[in-house]
């Protein structure tokens, strides 16, 4: 498969993977590594949200991210590793130690009765280890589940009764910039809710004291040592089961979206070496946490898979200065850097001489996943860090759909801030309006959706497969509806304008304003929740809650705080609402429905222009909300 290189092959390839899928999609699949070639290229019905792709077809992923580089790579460096702190030596990590430790987390995990299947839910922080974990998941035919480690014991508790995974795989505790977080212990407390767990198995990082309970807790060092690196792959079907990865949805149940093998490698792949355009030996950092799905597709799967270099940095922007993204850049002089707008928006705010310090000459490509990137980040972005010579690749896509759907071809697009530019090959976006009329041409704006399927888009979401056509399928029938809002310029060039649904976007991390709804309501003082977004400087989106008490609050600083620590305790830090305003009534509808519109606009900063309020069984309340907003 010959990759993209300019703007008139992009038209050419384009055009015939819409026209003649099967055989585009059979070409790309052709490079990898298949124990029995696929019967069929798909099979597609999106009114029974139905999707396959290459049927009958037989691999194990590790087999194409591992074994079939090991003859002309075993002694390149497969995983380029650093600390939290700077001082700590990194680790050079080789393709043939990779795939000798992802061989023994196999056996170890087989050791404990792990089977094809089974689910295994790994909560574990960026050190090599959890690459271990996740593809010696993959080589046995283990379901691996992660949970980014920042979430808390409720959150855990959710995910892993859901899937009802069966080991959990752990650390002692974990480093964030200056902080120690004990892990394990925020999985203690969540086990004593999970009745499927039989082990978990603990590896060391901060050594701080843990307590091991007996016949559950297995130290990942003693059990290391027992077994070999020899691990046959597991021999996997196209559509078996590759991942579960949670995202938030409208309601206050997470969604564990399932993504299976074939169509994912094949896919995560192309784009990887498509967007980015990898050359052999280059350097490719990916900043995001291996908890989200950028983690899955462009720290692992995607880089490994082509048989690049891949950074795991463990640490955060801040620490132990501003600077040290731009001089871990520099260190290991990466080639392509990938990151989130939010990242950039708050080392945009930091004095120059933070970047300035650094060579970052290598650095050839730029990439921004994750939320709507504004135009004076963008230009930032690519003045100081790209030195103006580095396209920068903003990359739409979603946890749903496993790779980058909408995005600059590096080098072959043409840029324009703040959009995501045209579809890869085989992505068919349709505009709608509300009222479920595609809106073809140019200079539209409406609803984002897809009328075709692509290799990596999940097949279901774990244990609720009515679920999945509900949210997906049902509001533009025959479509895949992404939840995103969009305009499609004079050029044909997409700009994501943001969720149209109830999930917000804070620090380019999904949440559902009912999740963190329920979580407020859990105080004892509080009778109703109703939580909405706000334009923040630097997270992109900031929570905003608005607050009925049984009765209203005395010392409103108190509670504000009290509120924040259980939204923590209960989803994670993240979660934690920026403000919050104690009101006496929400804006119902005569049928109970909250008008969340206002409170948006409220939340905006906008007191005058809030529309039609008549419907609303008590409007006088609108007035006590504007005039009490934050
Ligand atoms: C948003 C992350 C604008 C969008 C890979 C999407 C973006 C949600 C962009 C998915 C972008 C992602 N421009 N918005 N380049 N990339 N989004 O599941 O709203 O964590 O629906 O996947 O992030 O977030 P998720």
């Amino acid at each position: 498969m010959e990759i993209i290189q300019s703007p008139q092959a992009y038209s050419e390839v384009y055009k015939k993977s819409i026209e003649d899928p099967e055989a585009f999609w059979a070409d790309v699949a052709s490079d990898f590594q298949w124990r029995k070639k696929w019967d069929k290229v798909f099979e597609w019905d999106f009114h029974k949200a139905d999707v396959k792709w290459f049927l009958g077809g037989k691999l194990n992923i590790t087999e194409n991210c591992l074994d079939r580089h090991l003859p002309h790579k075993a002694k390149q460096t497969a995983i380029l590793w650093e600390s939290n702190d700077p001082h700590e030596p990194s680790r050079h990590i080789t393709y043939q130690e990779l795939y000798d430790n992802v061989c023994r987390v196999g056996n170890m995990l087989k050791n404990q009765g792990v089977k094809k299947g089974d689910r295994v839910c790994i909560y574990m922080p960026m050190i090599p280890e959890v690459a271990y974990a996740i593809l010696g998941c993959a080589r046995i035919g283990a379901v691996h589940s992660v949970v980014f480690a920042g979430f808390s014991a409720g959150s855990l508790i959710d995910r892993i009764n859901d899937s009802g995974c069966k080991v959990v795989l752990t650390t002692d505790g974990s480093y964030r910039g200056d902080k120690k977080i004990d892990l394990k212990i925020i999985v203690d407390e969540a086990l004593v809710k999970c009745p499927t767990v039989e082990k978990t198995i603990v590896c060391r990082r901060t050594m701080n004291p843990v307590s091991m309970k007996a016949g559950r807790d297995l130290w990942w060092h003693d059990e290391i040592k027992k077994v070999s690196s020899d691990c046959p792959a597991e021999e996997m079907d196209s559509e078996d089961l590759l991942f579960i990865l949670y995202t938030s949805g409208s309601t206050g149940k997470p969604k564990g979206m399932v993504h299976t093998c074939g169509g994912y490698m094949v896919y995560t792949n192309y784009t990887f070496r498509t967007v980015f355009q990898y050359q052999e030996d280059q350097v490719f950092w990916c900043t995001a946490d291996v908890g989200w799905v950028t983690g899955h597709s462009y720290i692992l799967y995607g880089p490994l898979s082509a048989g690049a270099t891949t950074v795991i940095f463990e640490g955060v922007p801040s620490y132990p200065d501003m600077g040290r993204f731009w001089h871990v850049a520099e260190k290991h002089r990466v080639n392509i850097f990938y990151t989130a707008p939010t990242a950039i928006r708050s080392l945009e705010k930091a004095p120059l001489s933070f970047v300035n310090n650094y060579d970052l000459q290598t650095v050839k490509i730029l990439g921004t996943v994750g939320e709507p990137i504004n135009e004076e980040a963008w230009h930032w972005y690519h003045e100081h860090i790209g030195r103006g010579l580095c396209p920068i690749v903003d990359t739409w896509w979603q946890t749903e759909t496993g790779g980058i759907m909408i995005s600059p071809i590096a080098n072959v697009t043409k840029l324009k801030p703040t959009f995501a530019t045209l579809p890869l090959p085989g992505v068919q976006p349709a505009v709608m309006d509300e009222n479920g009329n595609e809106l073809t041409g140019h200079g539209v704006e409406g609803r984002l959706t897809l009328k075709f399927p692509w290799p990596a888009m999940a097949r279901t979401i774990y244990g609720d497969h009515q679920r999945f056509k509900d949210t997906y399928f049902s509001t533009f029938p025959g479509k895949y509806f992404t939840g995103d809002g969009c305009k499609r310029d004079e050029d044909g060039f997409y700009r994501i304008t943001g969720r149209v649904d109830d999930i917000i976007i804070v620090s380019g991390h999904n949440m559902g304003t009912a999740e963190i709804e329920s979580a407020i309501d859990e105080h004892s003082a509080v009778c109703e929740t109703a939580v909405v977004g706000f334009p923040h400087d630097i997270k992109g989106q900031g929570v905003y809650a608005y607050v009925i008490c049984y009765d209203m609050p005395h010392e409103e600083e108190k509670l504000r705080k009290e509120i924040r620590d259980l939204v923590s305790k209960i989803i994670g830090p993240i979660a934690k609402p920026d403000k919050i305003q104690f009101v006496s009534g929400l804006p119902k509808t005569r049928s109970g429905k909250i008008m969340r519109r206002i409170l948006r606009k409220v939340a905006e900063g906008e007191t005058s222009n809030l529309g039609d309020t008549s419907t609303l069984v008590d409007p006088a309340v609108v007035d006590e909300i504007r005039n009490g907003a934050l």
